[in-house]
């Protein structure tokens, strides 16, 4: 099998990491993957914010969870809103997975084509991190949270450009875990 094929295949989300950093060259050559993304006119508009510090991880921790306690009043109703205003009550819960790094995908919220030029910049940095033996997981906490004044504030500090919308997360560090297997539906139909 050709080794693009087989990092595809073997790739799980990981939600469990050891306590040990990356490397700083493996996260280069993540974040290089990710922008030989391809992009809608060439645009290349994203940027990548990439984050090793403690306290900054920390920070983001806290904020999402005081976000989640802001907005989750008015939907209550929702069983998932429920476990997640749980979760942000929990001292201990991490919204991170604990994670060594953690990576925030931005882009023009004026160019079209950046949801998905930043999804697939982001599938191309869970791989290239899978084929280095590095375990990653989308986040959707901090996207969906944005216009929270914690969150706003939190990306200013991270010089995210005003004009920009943050469109996926990513943690990433070594597995601490083995994930089930994961069977994917048939969702082909091939005319010949
Ligand atoms: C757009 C998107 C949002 C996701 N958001 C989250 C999330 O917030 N938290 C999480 O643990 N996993 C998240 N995931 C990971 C999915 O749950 C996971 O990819 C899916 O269950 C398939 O499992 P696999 O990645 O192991 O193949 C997200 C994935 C995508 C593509």
């Amino acid at each position: 099998m050709y080794n693009v094929i087989e990092t595809i295949l073997t790739r799980r989300s990981i939600r469990s990491f050891l306590d040990k950093q990356i490397p700083l060259k493996d996260l280069q050559t993540i974040l290089l993957a990710g922008s030989y993304a391809p992009t809608g006119m060439g645009m290349q508009s994203w940027k990548f914010t990439a984050i090793q510090n403690k306290n900054i991880l920390d920070k983001i921790n806290k904020a999402i969870k005081t976000a989640i306690l802001t907005v989750s009043n008015d939907n209550k109703l929702y069983s998932y809103v429920n476990k997640f205003i749980k979760r942000a009550q929990d001292e201990s819960y991490n919204f991170l997975y604990n994670a060594p790094t953690y990576v925030i995908v931005s882009n023009l919220e004026s160019n079209y084509n950046s949801m998905a030029d930043s999804s697939l910049a982001i599938g191309n940095m869970m791989l290239a991190a899978h084929s280095m033996g590095i375990g990653s997981c989308w986040l959707n906490q901090l996207p969906r949270l944005s216009n929270i004044h914690e969150i706003k504030d939190l990306l200013i500090e991270l010089e995210i450009p005003e004009n920009h919308k943050v469109y996926g997360s990513v943690v990433f560090g070594y597995p601490n875990e083995i994930p089930k297997v994961y069977l994917r539906k048939d969702v082909s139909k091939i005319f010949i």
